[in-house]
């Protein structure tokens, strides 16, 4: 018989049919005459109760069937008496597929901190929460590529391991074959990284946007999806060292444009999730963040407050209240500004533009007021920003300029260039923190909770 998952028993129709399960036990319960066995195998939030008539089975077989154990069930799928499900298996046949030692089982019956799961990342996956994250951190890729492909933009695979900083985004890990303990030396004493696997001095992408770019200038859209990297040595409940980023980089359009894409794409996934994830949100809804499903409506349904830098600045000067954090022109905003601005004073998701020229990174275009760029930030209650990006400077001189001013090396990026010296055009982009958004759409407060093996400063198990 094949196989049916708890998902496909609990939409079937078709009572009195035979059927095969295979799950895990997450409870048993019941008396000496029949056991109520919660069988779940990750399909669907729910699980499915078997019922089995201890009459009819040996002892020793159903000792066995304990919370953790794998087990497979033959039997009728029935209508249920009992309350909270419609369905339940009547079991005729019960094997064995893995013990499970209840005494050392570290998943109990109920109750685990976020803190204590995160030490049993293996395990994790089992419980009703990180199910429901994880099959929706899976809905929204899938629903991010569908997004892109529905609009004409190529999925562009940007390379994992580079030669530049560019970005200058943020610490970088180092990716060498050098022998640590005996690394080869030039005369001068420098480390010779001609004799390194790449002949030159390379470390893990922090962004694929320089290489998205290039993409762009020749197939108009584009967008990437992939792992970057930063060795940020900053240990908060939003940032990790390794995590996954959407970039979308589009060729003849300007911030504007890119505005408007920003907000659509985000309500897009909020919609989606919604459509799709609804026992998983509503699961969440209930036990994790009682705020979550108004929160993700009232994002979707009203337009993003959309103000410059300049006009933010003032806001938080007025603000009645006291910042940990300075607030002056030409500071980078900090996450307690960016929630007050989102939380307190529009209520509402906000598009920052136009910040200071000397916070932001050295391709972003150059306003003529000679002090802003066209940056675009997107901030969102309780996450922060969640989309940084901006409109591209296309004109070579002006980026040259820049370059010699933050002493960018330009012959280190001379590819980078000839796009704005062979048919440059006006282009924009940005790029969304996968994270970030899962975070949002979860209502999981802490990042380390939404990627399946979180990386943080001294911490890289599993
Ligand atoms: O603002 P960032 O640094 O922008 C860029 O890297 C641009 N090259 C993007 C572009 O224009 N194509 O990072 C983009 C987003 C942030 O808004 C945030 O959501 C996320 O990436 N992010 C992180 N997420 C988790 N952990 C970290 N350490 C992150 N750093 C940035
Ligand atoms: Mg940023």
């Amino acid at each position: 018989m094949k196989r049916s998952t708890v998902k496909e028993l609990l939409a079937f129709t078709e009572i009195n049919s035979d059927v095969l399960l295979k799950g895990w036990v997450r409870t048993r319960r019941g008396n000496n005459q029949v056991a109520f066995i919660a069988i779940n195998d990750g399909t669907i939030i729910h699980s499915i109760q078997v019922v089995a008539d201890l009459q009819s089975f040996p002892e020793e077989l159903m000792k066995r069937v304990t919370t953790g154990s794998s087990i497979s069930v033959t039997g009728k799928l029935v209508e249920s008496m009992g309350k909270g499900q419609n369905v339940e298996i009547q079991a005729a046949e019960i094997r064995i597929l893995g013990d499970s030692d209840p005494e050392v089982y570290p998943l109990q019956k109920k109750g685990h901190s976020f803190e204590f799961l995160r030490e049993n990342a293996h395990l994790r996956f089992r419980t009703n929460t990180f199910g429901a994250v994880f099959r929706i951190r899976h809905a929204l890729a899938y629903a991010i590529h569908k997004y892109y492909n529905d609009r004409g933009f190529y999925c562009l695979h940007t390379p994992i391991i580079t030669a530049s900083d560019a970005e200058g985004a943020g610490a970088m890990f180092k990716v060498t074959t050098f022998d640590l303990d005996g690394i080869p030396r030039n005369k001068e004493g420098d480390v010779d990284f001609t004799e390194d696997f790449f002949g030159r001095p390379t470390n893990l992408t922090v962004s694929g946007q320089l290489e998205g770019e290039l993409g762009a200038l020749a197939l108009s859209s584009i967008y990437t999806f992939g792992p970057t990297f930063r060795a940020e040595n900053s240990n908060t409940p939003r940032h990790v060292a390794e995590f996954w980023m959407i970039e979308p980089e589009m060729a003849f359009c300007d911030i504007t444009d890119n505005m408007d894409l920003a907000e659509d794409f985000l309500k897009y996934l909020i919609r989606y999730t919604l459509d799709h994830c609804q026992d998983d949100l509503e699961f969440l809804n209930k036990m994790v963040d009682k705020g979550l499903l108004e929160r993700l409506r009232f994002v979707m349904e009203h337009p993003f407050e959309r103000k410059t830098y300049s006009e933010a600045v003032e806001i938080l000067m007025k603000a009645d209240r006291k910042f940990e954090f300075q607030v002056e022109w030409g500071l980078d905003l900090q996450a307690e500004h960016e929630r007050y601005l989102v939380e307190q004073h529009f209520k509402r998701p906000v598009i920052l533009t136009d910040y200071p020229r000397e916070i932001k990174a050295f391709y972003m275009k150059q306003n003529d007021d000679g002090k802003t760029v066209r940056a675009m930030d997107v901030l969102f209650p309780l996450i922060g920003e969640i989309i940084g990006g901006s409109q591209r400077e296309e004109e070579l001189d002006k980026l040259q300029n820049r370059m010699r001013e933050m002493k960018i090396p330009e012959d280190e990026l001379w590819w980078y260039l000839e796009t704005r010296k062979f048919g440059t055009v006006e282009h924009s982009g940005f790029g969304l923190g996968f994270e970030r958004l899962i975070m949002f759409i979860t209502g999981m407060s802490n990042i380390r909770d939404v990627i399946p093996f979180p990386r943080t400063p001294k911490s890289a198990e599993f």
